[in-house]
């Protein structure tokens, strides 16, 4: 992760720090081969997020597909990083047309206080990590297939999953 140094100074309406948890939060954002393939550009009224091409993988990515997936995974957990930090915030996706390599934008708007959410989700970025060990040969249990089905859409870190064993904790 790269946080450019802003073209203008930081406006009165947000303060660096809430900036800096927010992008804190994004950059644990899951990536394509942990290429982190995005730039967090500081602006005067927030952030913008920008696709860094030079980590895209020619060979298993050659359009880009995952890379911006990686790009709106970093932007969901940014957006909830300000809303942790007391701010609703405001996401604009491509909002230009003749600079597709500027994903989105998101811009802090006024104060409000994080909720339970809000806090768990950041909570859960800081701690989450891919799980690299091998399947089980057995079929998933109904009980989990259940509880996936029964989970709300959108992350959630309010209940976790464990399996094989014990299987459900909430
Ligand atoms: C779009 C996308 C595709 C991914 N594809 C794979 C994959 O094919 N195999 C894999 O083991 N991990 C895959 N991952 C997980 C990344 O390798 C992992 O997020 C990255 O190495 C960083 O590790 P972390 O999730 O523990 O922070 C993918 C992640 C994203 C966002």
């Amino acid at each position: 992760m790269t946080m450019r140094t802003p073209d203008s100074a930081a406006g009165d309406s947000f303060d660096l720090g809430s900036v800096e948890a927010a992008v804190a939060v994004a950059i644990r954002a899951p990536s394509i081969y942990n290429t982190q393939p995005w730039w967090w550009d500081l602006r005067s009224d927030g952030l913008d997020l920008r696709a860094d091409r030079s980590r895209q993988l020619a060979v298993v990515d050659p359009d880009g597909h995952s890379l911006l997936i990686s790009c709106g995974a970093s932007l969901a957990l940014a957006k909830y990083g300000f809303q942790a930090a007391g701010w609703r915030a405001a996401i604009a996706r491509l909002p230009d047309p003749a600079d597709p390599d500027l994903v989105a934008r998101l811009r802090p708007l006024d104060r409000a206080q994080p909720t339970r959410a809000d806090l768990d989700r950041v909570a859960a970025a800081q701690r989450r990590q891919s799980d690299r060990r091998p399947y089980k040969p057995e079929p998933v249990p109904e009980k989990v297939i259940d509880h996936l089905r029964d989970s709300p859409p959108g992350p959630t870190s309010t209940s976790s999953l464990r399996w094989p064993s014990p299987t459900l904790i909430t």
